[in-house]
């Protein structure tokens, strides 16, 4: 592998109020590579993609696409098609499936 990876995420932290959600994750995601993030409920996995979606923002750290950090980047001024954001449903039955849940989420 060349270059830089395509994500970089670096000391990302998220804080509500006093619960540390997200602690100071670093990692990265190179092109073509598919990644998974498992861990215990409440360890923190939907804040990490809320954050890298631009649904949400850092407490501390940063996120770089490309070389570009998106951290204070409006959504809508990023490359928001290279983050889309699928919001969690309520309730499984909720959505027929992922296909139909993509189609109801724009960006
Ligand atoms: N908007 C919020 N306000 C306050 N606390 C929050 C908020 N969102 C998440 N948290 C808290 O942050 C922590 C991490 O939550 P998160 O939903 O990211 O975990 P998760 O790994 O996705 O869990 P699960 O496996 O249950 O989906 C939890 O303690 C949660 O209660
Ligand atoms: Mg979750």
């Amino acid at each position: 592998m060349s270059g830089a990876p395509m994500l970089e995420i670096d000391n990302l932290t998220r804080r509500f109020h006093g619960l540390v959600a997200v602690d100071a994750v670093t990692s990265y995601v190179n092109a073509h590579e598919l990644v998974g993030l498992i861990g215990p409920n409440g360890a923190g996995k939907t804040t990490l993609f809320n954050l890298i979606s631009g649904f949400i923002a850092p407490t501390e750290g940063d996120i770089r696409f490309e070389g570009r950090s998106l951290v204070g980047m409006r959504r809508t001024a990023s490359p928001s098609r290279h983050r889309p954001h699928v919001p969690e449903p309520a309730h499984p039955a909720q959505h027929d499936g992922i296909r139909q849940c993509v189609h109801r989420c724009p960006g």
